[in-house]
């Protein structure tokens, strides 16, 4: 087997490739509207009741129809991931490893469909599309590699007489809950991760981006996964989520969102139900007001470039976005008329258009969030560019910077979720630290500076899960950068990272006199 290496980015420069996208944009276009079924047991079940799944870039064209679980139906694929745990926690830990590689295998072949459906349900860009289907693979891949080197256990002492082994052993029925952001990506990455740790899971996607999840789980059934290992419940958060987060027999739940969502789960988690014989395990990855610092000593293109695209990419939708830029005094008016300057050459349009760099946001709600954003950053500090939304035809926002706002301002406090970035000036590096650590989250930052001692100090004192010199804060690559944030970020599981799999197992000693 040849070491590691992630997936490779798409050079849509090459015309080969742009064609080959184009024809995965037609193909995909051909297969919208379809229905999907809710999966448990590896049985199709169609519902009444369906999530409506649109392309955010154009309200009117639907992307595909998804069968919703109800509680009854929920109850159902618990107890299918309840008895084909029984079987499925005995296979070899390479048997199960031996399906994601063969996952990997169909997703590299179809990697380009995969991306179209994500331009097409998330209203992603050609390459925020590809970047998000290639961390898909990376995740399956990487994770059925770290299965085969876990399956031994890890090494103890053993005195003179006696046999010690430390193994690791599945949990049982894991609750996956994943956002719309990376639709493909984290969702496939969360699932797989307790899949090949010998757990049978129920998959509960986002409801803004169901039908990559539905291509996702066919592709594992093809990949040879048995049936009843992924149980596929589309449905509302606030009635499937909630029963299944208390159910006696969910061993653990796996969740990717905002903070709201995931202290509701932490908290109904932490309840003991009749019946139930284990303290749930919650792993909870959640939002970011993460922060991008320019030194007065700083590359002042590099900065305006870092602070730019960490705030903008797939419209600033990411946990990891640069919301905020906290620049030094003495660059502070310099680098703010490049970020506005680059801004200001970002263009905004439908995401299947290669030349745009930027295009909706998910849906109404967000729209409509991000728009009164705008209106308290208007209050707040100077508008610098942008602050324009037009949803007539899909959820379209301009690139958006406020300056000159207060370190303690809403906008620079609070995770917008959108194209909306926040500037604040720093007297000098103590004050650029106080600023980047005040805010309740702690996922990522980036630091851009040419002052060794200060790339030092900020390895100790900037407090984030995810810390960047000199580019930007957003993109950590499975198994180079491992992921996960401090704080109200979540629980810092560092998803594509060699520990991320022990949260889904857990460890039995044996010793035995010889
Ligand atoms: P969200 O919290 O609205 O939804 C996430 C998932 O939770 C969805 O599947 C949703 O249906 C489900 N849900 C809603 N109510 C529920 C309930 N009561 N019980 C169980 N599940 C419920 O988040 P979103 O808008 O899809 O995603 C954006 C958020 O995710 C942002 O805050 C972002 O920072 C965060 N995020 C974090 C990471 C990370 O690794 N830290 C990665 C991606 C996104
Ligand atoms: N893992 C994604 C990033 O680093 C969220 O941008």
């Amino acid at each position: 087997m040849k070491p590691y290496t992630h997936e490779p980015f798409t050079n849509f420069e090459d015309e080969k490739n742009k064609q080959a996208f184009q024809e995965a944009l037609a193909y995909v276009q051909s297969q919208l509207g379809k229905d999907y079924p809710v999966v448990i047991g590896g049985e199709a079940v169609t519902t009444e009741e369906k999530i409506i799944s649109i392309n955010p870039a154009n309200k009117e064209e639907i992307i595909g129809r998804v069968s919703m679980a109800d509680q009854k139906l929920a109850e159902q694929a618990m107890n299918a991931a309840l008895t084909t745990f029984e079987t499925w926690k005995t296979w070899r830990p390479e048997h199960r490893a031996n399906i994601l590689f063969k996952a990997a295998a169909i997703m590299r072949r179809r990697k380009h469909e995969f991306s179209a459906y994500l331009v097409k349900e998330a209203g992603k860009p050609w390459k925020e599309a590809d970047a998000d289907t290639a961390e898909a693979i990376d995740f399956i891949e990487y994770y059925g590699r770290q299965m085969l080197r876990l399956k031994k256990g890890s090494p103890v002492q053993s005195r003179d007489g006696e046999f010690n082994q430390y193994n690791y052993i599945p949990l049982g029925v894991g609750i996956i809950i994943s956002p719309f952001n990376f639709p493909l990506a984290i969702m496939a990455g969360t699932t797989i991760a307790a899949i090949v740790s010998g757990n049978t899971v129920l998959l509960k996607p986002a409801n803004s981006t169901p039908v990559v999840a539905a291509k996702f789980v066919e592709l594992m059934e093809e990949a040879g996964l048995p049936k009843g290992v992924l149980n596929f419940v589309p449905g509302s958060g606030a009635q499937i989520g909630d029963y299944l987060v208390d159910h006696p027999k969910t061993r653990f739940v796996s969740f990717t969102g905002s903070r709201e969502v995931g202290c509701r789960i932490n908290e109904r988690a932490a309840k003991v139900h009749k019946g139930q014989k284990w303290i749930k395990r919650v792993i909870a990855e959640m939002g970011g007001k993460d922060t991008v610092v320019v030194d007065n000593d700083a590359d002042l293109d590099l900065a305006a470039a870092s602070i730019v695209y960490s705030a903008f990419g797939f419209s600033g939708q990411k946990c990891s976005a640069g919301s905020r830029a906290v620049i030094h005094q003495d660059v502070y008016d310099t680098v703010l008329e490049k970020v506005v300057a680059l801004t200001r050459t970002l263009t905004l349009g439908n995401p299947e258009d290669v030349t745009n760099y930027m295009g909706p946001v998910i849906d109404g709600k967000s729209f409509k969030k991000i728009m009164e954003y705008i209106e308290v950053g208007k209050q707040e500090g100077k508008l610098m560019t942008g602050g324009e939304g037009d949803d007539s035809k899909g959820y379209f926002i301009q690139p958006t910077i406020f300056a000159d706002l207060d370190e303690n301002a809403r906008l620079m406090q609070e995770e917008i979720f959108g194209p909306v970035l926040g500037i604040s000036k720093a007297r000098d590096f103590d004050h650029m630290m106080t600023i980047a650590n005040n805010t309740d989250y702690g996922l990522t930052g980036a630091l851009i500076t040419n002052n060794r001692e200060h790339i030092e100090r900020a390895r100790e004192e900037f407090h984030v899960g995810n810390l960047y010199f000199n580019r930007v804060c957003t993109g950590a690559i499975v198994g180079y950068q491992p992921f996960g944030g401090f704080n109200m970020s979540g629980t810092d599981s560092k998803a594509g990272g060699p520990e991320y799999l022990l949260l889904h197992m857990q460890a039995k000693t044996t010793s035995e006199t010889l």
